[in-house]
This record gives structure tokens, C-alpha cells and sequence, in this order.
């Protein structure tokens, strides 16, 4: 019998957040590949999982996947499809083999992970393949709650945006919305406080640099930071008054 894939959201950063689920699904699974930002680098995920689960008995790999853009509809850089099929060609040999994978991923499996590209290229390549999604908490509910900052109340809308993608249509939604989430903020920070400042919101935006994490900083003194250089693990919520 085939093994299972599972992806698995480890939450933002304190283990104490991991799904009862993830921590189950992680104890189970023999095989575990996490994904590293750097070659030869660490993993998050794996350091957020290792900080409740004993590793020892288990096969851990740490894959690189290159931290460039991938965008919707439009064809993916060659090197970031590579690190795709690489790893999911690991993982299918555990999976023929019968033993289950366990792919630990940063906050929940469904915003911004690599979890979903490894699950829609396996796909492609494994038979009756049999996976499952396990939820995590986002570093967009654990920034909320850090900075005590609800994310939408009433008949309120919100949106989540990858700051670093939306040069032009930036300032347009941060105009429309009730409550804004901007991901992927530490590089255009700057950018980012002038144009709150224009739309008067710079005092309705809070900024948390690794939530939920030991040395986690609640930031409101945006134009401080904008000078400063800032967690990659930082998130931003412009909540109008
Ligand atoms: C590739 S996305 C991964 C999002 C993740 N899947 C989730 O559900 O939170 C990376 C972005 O998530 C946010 N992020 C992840 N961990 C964070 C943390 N501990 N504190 C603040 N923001 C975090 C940052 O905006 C970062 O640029």
C-alpha cells in the first residue's frame, strides 16, 4: 500500500500553537521534508515541529526551495519548478514505498506555502495518490491577537495582500478595504509608510515582527522601522478607525 503525503501547518512560530492534529500527524510520520529558504540552511517549519517532537527515529530532509515570485497565471521561474519536482519526486519514492511524508509548513498550509505546490505537482506524477491538508494558525490570526487588533467585526471587509507584489494597486486597496493584511512587508517598508502616511493611515496600522516567537516586537512606530531592516517573519494590519 501507498503511504500518505501530509501537509502540515505548524503555526507561526510557537510550537505551543501547533494543531493537537499536526503534532499527531508529525509523531506518526516517518518521513518528514521541510523547506529551507537557503541552501543548506534551516528550516522554520522544522525548528517550529522539532520544538515538540522528538525527530530521532524518523528521516528528516530539508529541501531548498528559491524564494522568488511566483505569480498567478503566468509561467514559473525554471529554478522554483525544479525545487518543486525535486522534492516531489523524494516524496513519491517514500510514498511507493509505504511509508507516510509529512511536509511541515509555516503558519496554515493554505496562504503562501510551498505546501501546495508540492501537493499539485505530486498530482501530476503519483496515482491515487492519497494526501491530506492539516490547518494551521497563520501568522495573520497570531499577528491579530499579538497586537490585540481584530481583523474584521461586523459587516467589515478585509483583504490579504503580499505587500511585494502590489506596486501600483497598493495604495487603491488600501483605500477600499475596512482591514488590510500586507504579508512579505520587511523589503517595502519604506514605500509602504508613505503611501499610509498620504492616505492618513499610518496611525490605524500595527506591524508585528515574528509573532508569537520569544523576541516578537509589536511595532507602531512604523517610520522607525522603515529605517531599520525588519524580520522577513513580519506582518502588517491597517485596521481603519
Ligand atoms: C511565505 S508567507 C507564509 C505564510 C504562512 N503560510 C502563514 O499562514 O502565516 C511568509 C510571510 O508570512 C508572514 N509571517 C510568517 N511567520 C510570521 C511570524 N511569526 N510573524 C509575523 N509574520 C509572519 C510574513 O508576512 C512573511 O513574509
Amino acid at each position: 500500500m501507498k503511504g500518505r503525503f501530509y501537509v502540515v501547518g505548524v503555526g507561526p512560530g510557537d510550537p505551543e500553537l501547533m494543531t493537537l492534529k499536526a503534532v499527531r500527524v508529525l509523531k506518526k510520520s516517518p518521513v518528514w521534508l521541510a523547506p529551507a529558504a537557503s541552501k543548506g540552511g534551516s528550516s522554520t517549519a522544522l525548528t517550529i515541529a522539532s520544538g515538540l517532537i522528538n525527530g530521532e527515529q524518523k528521516e528528516i530532509l530539508t529541501h531548498h526551495f528559491p524564494m522568488k515570485k511566483v505569480h498567478a497565471g503566468k509561467p514559473t521561474d525554471p529554478d522554483v519548478e525544479k525545487a518543486w519536482r525535486e522534492a516531489a519526486a523524494i516524496i513519491a519514492n517514500h510514498l511507493e514505498h509505504g511509508r507516510d511524508v509529512a511536509f511541515p509548513t509555516l503558519g496554515d498550509p493554505a496562504i503562501y506555502s510551498t505546501g501546495f505546490y508540492i501537493f499539485e505537482t505530486l498530482m501530476e506524477s503519483v496515482a491515487d495518490m492519497s494526501v491530506e491538508i492539516i490547518p494551521g494558525v497563520s501568522a495573520i490570526g497570531a499577528t491579530s491577537a499579538a497586537a490585540a487588533v481584530p481583523l474584521c467585526l461586523g459587516n467589515e471587509r478585509m483583504v490579504v495582500i503580499p505587500a511585494t507584489f502590489e506596486d501600483e494597486k497598493l495604495r487603491d486597496i488600501l483605500e477600499k478595504f475596512d482591514c488590510i493584511v500586507l504579508m512579505k512587508v520587511h523589503r517595502v517598508m519604506a514605500k509602504l509608510v508613505t503611501i499610509l502616511e498620504d492616505l492618513d493611515l499610518l496611525d490605524s496600522a500595527v506591524l508585528v515582527e515574528r509573532t508569537s516567537l520569544a523576541d516578537q516586537r509589536i511595532r507602531r512606530d512604523l517610520k522607525v522601522a522603515a529605517t531599520e531592516q525588519i524580520h522577513y517573519f513580519s506582518t502588517m494590519i491597517v485596521r481603519k478607525p
